[in-house]
């Protein structure tokens, strides 16, 4: 029997990985320049830290957990995102006790039970960012300032930032109920999707990709028309500070994105070239998730970011790819010994080295040669165990020359520079 992937998920494999792991290292650098470091959270946790903090109504809660009990009969859930848990380890070991913001930042996959298309899998990976401890509009604006600077270095082109506010807990209620109201009058040409969820989640219906309630949705009321003074002096602080730091935005009075625990501001980034699932990267605050889960009152601000998305827009230079500086070629049983030891050397000497297992032909392991788009070609047959001085070829040059093999660490360093 042949057993294949389950539906909606994908190897990452080693002819596509240098791309992940150089995207990733751009992170590390950019990140680290604003002061996050990295965390690693679990990736199966407690149903509960999820079901709270996401939301009891929100889809991902509803439908798309991958939700098990372990086998002493707890429920167990693979984690659908990461602020919930960054949010948990952050009170289990008391990082608010420093009075400073703390910055973190997380890489791994995530696990969504949603029907899989182009851009949308059952587990993708993200790269996630969160600013813990300050209420400040200028923690918003950095963090997005950062991600922008994060693409600009990738050499993303055509994303664009997208921003709105969701008010706070004295604004968001009112406004939730005019909005409720407003609906109401057109719950009969609504999609399926809106009219069930518009009692418990309206703010929905704002988003909603059916091509029917996104005519009624333009016309609905607005949040950012109906905030309280706090969340209108925080919106143009935002607004004014990204002005500061030139950093292009648009304002869509619909975004809302899919997860209750937002205040104030919440943004995406979207690219036109992705298709239907267009949005890189989506976050926002979260003023009071911390203390909904038991923590002391800690302002926070974050977005995660989906790789496969991002990965599949960045234009890439071939140049990143790694081919081996050296590949060996052994000809016949004398060379099998003398061919393992030139490898190990020549590793331990920081190159990056290939080789042929099956001691074949000449011809068939210059051809893997070849293949391997190697720079040098190191050959060891009798001759030369026997004079000492083995063959290497340059590649890209096609002419080639004796090294001794007694120094072949060294020789191999000199051609290599000279070659550069
Ligand atoms: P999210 O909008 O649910 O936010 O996900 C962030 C990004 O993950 C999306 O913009 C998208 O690029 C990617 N993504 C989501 N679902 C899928 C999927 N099924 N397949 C492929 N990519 C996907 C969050 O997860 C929040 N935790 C962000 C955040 C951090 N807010 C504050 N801090």
């Amino acid at each position: 029997m042949k057993i294949q992937s389950i539906r909606g998920v994908k190897d990452i494999l080693p002819e596509e990985i240098w791309k992940w792991q150089w995207v990733e290292s751009i992170a590390h650098k950019i990140f680290s320049r604003y002061g996050f470091n990295e965390i690693r959270v679990p990736i199966f946790e407690d149903t509960r830290l999820f079901s709270r903090s996401i939301g009891e109504t929100t889809d991902i809660v509803e439908k798309e957990m991958y939700t098990f009990q372990d086998r002493g009969g707890d429920s167990i859930t693979l984690r659908p995102e990461g602020t919930a848990s960054v949010v948990r380890a952050y009170i289990e070991h008391k990082m608010y006790a420093p009075p400073s913001v703390s910055k973190m930042f997380y890489i791994g996959p995530m696990f969504r039970y949603e029907r899989p298309q182009a851009g949308r899998l059952r587990q993708f990976y993200q790269i996630g960012v969160e600013a813990m401890g300050s209420p400040s509009p200028a923690v918003d604006v950095e963090v997005m300032t950062m991600l922008i600077e994060f693409f600009r270095e990738l050499g993303l082109k055509d994303s664009q930032l997208q921003i709105n506010s969701l008010g706070n807990q004295n604004c968001r209620p009112k406004y939730r109920e005019i909005l409720k109201s407003a609906i109401e009058k057109h719950l009969d040409k609504l999609c399926k999707n809106c009219i069930n969820r518009y009692e418990r989640n309206p703010l929905r219906v704002l988003d909603c990709k059916a091509e029917q309630c996104k005519e009624i949705a333009q016309n609905l009321p607005k949040m950012i028309d109906h905030l309280d003074e706090a969340s209108e002096q925080h919106f143009a602080e935002v607004r004014a500070l990204l002005d500061v730091a030139k950093t292009p935005y648009t304002i869509n009075t619909n975004l809302v994105r899919g997860l209750d625990y937002y205040n104030m501001t919440a943004f995406e980034v979207t690219s036109e070239n992705l298709g239907a699932q267009n949005a890189i990267c989506g976050g926002g605050r979260y003023d009071t998730l911390v203390e909904e889960l038991s923590g002391p009152s800690t302002p926070c601000f974050g977005f995660a970011l989906g790789l496969e998305r991002l990965v599949s827009l960045v234009p890439f230079k071939e140049e990143s790819n790694t081919n081996p500086d050296i590949f060996i070629v052994c000809l016949g049983d004398t060379a099998k010994i003398p061919g393992f030891q030139a490898a190990h050397e020549l590793r331990l000497a920081g190159f990056q080295v290939e080789r042929d297992y099956e001691m074949a032909s000449m011809k068939s392991q210059m051809r893997k040669a070849n293949k391997s788009n190697c720079r040098f070609t190191l050959i060891i047959g009798e001759n030369e165990i026997s004079s000492g001085k083995y063959i290497l070829k340059n590649m890209a040059e096609g002419d080639q020359h004796e090294i001794n093999s007694k120094s072949l660490s060294t020789e191999m360093t000199k051609q290599v520079n000279t070659n550069n």
